[in-house]
């Protein structure tokens, strides 16, 4: 949707007056102090016992299959390029200066803050245990900063928050889904490290779907049609330029692979289409004309996504076992 520069400005309006709202929702973001941190949750290597922690934290990551090795690091590679999202969500917070006290900026700092953890304990988890070639993976990290980050809304303020609704809320089921088959495959390390970024998800999805929610009731026919301007560009996945160099298809292999283990599929996506026409009363909005159809439009997705996701497995099912540089090109 061409949108010009006062409608955009008119949206920034929206947004400024917003700003009690956000500062009384900045309490979603966890103390510093009392937060947790990648440390928690790794081998202490500076006890005098470092090498038997280290040994006790690698023997059961030996049990993680490469399938869920690669949606692990597929998710890690895809929080390690949090700089280019955090650069992305400056359009919401406009922060000029880099420290504003505005609470806008604020909340975009603090859950930068939270959120640099994730990449970190990931990252940290897969160089200690051994598992995966790191130094594809870090590659794979480097090109997909290097390529950037583009959502495709433009300078279209609403459409952030639409799209972190549905990112967290679409990370949080990768996470929480990671760590409940690696506890099965007997890694209960990297199941707690999985739960507790899961967790951190769910708190950022709160935020993000309350103040999309609020954009709503302030301007329902802006906040409709920013949510169908993400939702009808399918919702570009942040990994989705992730390239380690040799494979140009290296997303879309990952992406099967999550699909396959049954850690993030065309249902969750559908799913959580469904929660949100929910959550945000897509239904019972009041709007007119073009607001009108894409909310009409919005009403139908889920249920076209989940009608979809059958045949979608059916071809999956078929698609041939690929080669993955981050485990020395075996086949998955
Ligand atoms: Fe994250
Ligand atoms: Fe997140």
């Amino acid at each position: 949707m061409a949108i010009d520069n006062k409608m955009i400005e008119a949206l920034h309006e929206v947004l400024a007056g917003m700003q009690g709202t956000v500062a009384d929702n900045l309490s979603i973001l966890g103390d510093v102090e009392k937060m947790w941190q990648p440390s928690d949750y790794l081998p202490d290597m500076t006890s005098e016992d470092w090498r038997e922690r280290l040994q006790a934290f690698r023997e059961p990551a030996e049990s993680v299959s490469d399938e869920l090795l690669i949606v692990l690091v597929g998710d890690m590679v895809t929080e390690e390029a949090l700089p280019s999202y955090s650069v992305s969500l400056n359009r919401l917070a406009r922060d000029k200066e880099g420290d504003s006290p505005k609470p806008w900026a604020k909340w975009l700092r603090g859950w930068t803050a939270e959120e640099n953890r994730h990449g970190d304990l990931l990252n940290a988890y897969l160089r200690m245990t051994g598992r995966v070639d790191m130094r594809a993976v870090e590659v794979t990290v480097h090109h997909l900063l290097s390529s950037g980050f583009n959502t495709g809304s433009g300078d279209e303020p609403y459409s952030g928050l639409v799209y972190t609704s549905f990112q967290e809320r679409a990370t949080k089921i990768s996470h929480r889904n990671v760590g409940r088959l690696v506890n099965a495959e007997g890694d209960h390390n990297l199941a707690k490290i999985c739960l507790r970024i899961a967790g951190d998800e769910s708190r950022h999805e709160l935020f993000y779907t309350r103040m999309m929610n609020h954009v709503l009731d302030l301007d329902p026919q802006g906040g409709m049609l920013a949510i169908r301007g993400v939702i009808r560009g399918l919702i570009a996945m942040p990994g989705k330029l992730m390239y380690d160099g040799k494979d140009p298809d290296l997303f879309d292999h990952f992406a099967v692979v999550a699909q396959r283990t049954g850690v993030y599929t065309v249902r969750d996506y559908a799913d959580i289409l469904d929660h949100l026409v929910k959550v945000w009363h897509i239904a019972d909005r009041i709007v007119t004309g073009k607001a009108a159809l894409a909310q009409d439009y919005l009403c139908r997705q889920a249920e076209l996504y989940h009608r979809m996701a059958e045949r979608y497995e059916h071809r999956i099912a078929q698609e041939p076992r690929i080669g993955f540089s981050w485990i020395y090109d075996r086949e998955v």
